[in-house]
C-alpha cells in the first residue's frame, strides 16, 4: 500500500516506538490518528506529523477498555472519513518472576494484578483495536493493513511470564487475522523487536542494559526509527501477510 493520502491509526503514539512509527508514516504521506492514554501527551508526536505536512489528530483512549476503543474509532472514522491502516503499538511491562524465594525462605508470587495489567493492554488492547478497525474496513469494503507490535520475548523470557504470553498471543493473532481477513483485502503483519532505546527500558539498571547489549550480535539496541522503518516496509509490501518480522540485531532469547 502506498500510504500517501491514507489514514492510519497508531496506538501508544505519545513517545518511543509509536511516535517514530507515526512520524515515519507521515513522512510517507499518511494522515495520522494518534491514540494514547492522555491526549496532552500526544502534542509532540502530532507536531512531528504535521511538520511533514500531514493532517494529524490525537485521541485519548485506554486500548484495554472496550468502550474507549469503540468511541475513539467512531470519532476517527467521522473525522477522517475512512481508516486504511492500524498499528497496534501500545504496550506495557510489569516484570517479575513467577515465584521467588526470599532470604527468609518465604516464597513471593507474581501478583495476579501484574499478570492481568500486561495481558489487558498488550493482548486485549490489540484484539479490541483490531476488531473495531477491521469491522470498519469490512463495512466500507476498502481493505487495509494492520501491523502488530510483538516482541522477541514471545519466545519466552525469564521474568516476563505476562509479557511473553501477551506477545506470543499477538504473534498468533497476526496469523489468525491474516487468514480471516485476507478475503476482505486486509493484510495483517507483525514486527518483533529485540531491545529498543525507549523509556520502556528505563526501569532496568544501566549495568544490566550494558550486559544485554553485549549479548546482541550487533552489539547495540535498536533505535525506534529502525522499528518504524520495518513497519513502513510491511505497509508498502502488498504480498506480506500473516508473518512477523524479527528486528533483534540477531539476538535470540
Ligand atoms: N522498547 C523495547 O525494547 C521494546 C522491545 C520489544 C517490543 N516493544 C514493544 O513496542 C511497543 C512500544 O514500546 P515502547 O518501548 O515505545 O514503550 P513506551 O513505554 O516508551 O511507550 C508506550 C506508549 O504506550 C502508551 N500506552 C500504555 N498503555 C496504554 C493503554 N492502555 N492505552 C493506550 N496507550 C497506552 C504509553 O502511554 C506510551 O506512550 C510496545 O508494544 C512494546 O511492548 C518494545
Amino acid at each position: 500500500m502506498d500510504p500517501a493520502g491514507k489514514t492510519f491509526i497508531v496506538t501508544g503514539a505519545a513517545r518511543g516506538i509509536g511516535r517514530a512509527i507515526a512520524q515515519r508514516l507521515a513522512a510517507a504521506g499518511a494522515n495520522l490518528a494518534l491514540i494514547d492514554l492522555s491526549a496532552a501527551d500526544l502534542d509532540g508526536s502530532l507536531e512531528g506529523c504535521r511538520a511533514a505536512g500531514r493532517t494529524a489528530r490525537g485521541y485519548a483512549a485506554d486500548v484495554a477498555r472496550e468502550a474507549d476503543v469503540i468511541a475513539a474509532v467512531t470519532r476517527i472514522t467521522s473525522d477522517f472519513g475512512r481508516i486504511d491502516g492500524l498499528v497496534n503499538n501500545a504496550g506495557i511491562v510489569r516484570d517479575g518472576l513467577l515465584v521467588k524465594r526470599r532470604d527468609d525462605g518465604a516464597v513471593d508470587r507474581l501478583p495476579l494484578a501484574e499478570w492481568q495489567a500486561v495481558i489487558d493492554v498488550n493482548l486485549t488492547g490489540t484484539f479490541l483495536c483490531t476488531r473495531e478497525v477491521a469491522a470498519r474496513m469490512v463495512e466500507s469494503r476498502t481493505g487495509g493493513v494492520i501491523v502488530n507490535v510483538s516482541s522477541i520475548s514471545k519466545a519466552g523470557n525469564a521474568g516476563q511470564t505476562n509479557y511473553s504470553a501477551a506477545k506470543a498471543g499477538v504473534a498468533a493473532m497476526t496469523v489468525v487475522w491474516a487468514k480471516e481477513l485476507g478475503r476482505h483485502g486486509i493484510r495483517v503483519g507483525a514486527v518483533a523487536p529485540g531491545f529498543v532505546h525507549t523509556e520502556m527500558l528505563s526501569a532496568m539498571r544501566p549495568a544490566v542494559l550494558e550486559k544485554l547489549a553485549e549479548a546482541v550480535p550487533l552489539r547495540r539496541f535498536a533505535r525506534p526509527e529502525e522499528i518504524a522503518e520495518a513497519v513502513a516496509c510491511i505497509v508498502a509490501q502488498d504480498y506480506f501477510t500473516g508473518r512477523c518480522l524479527e528486528l533483534d540485531g540477531g539476538l535470540r532469547l
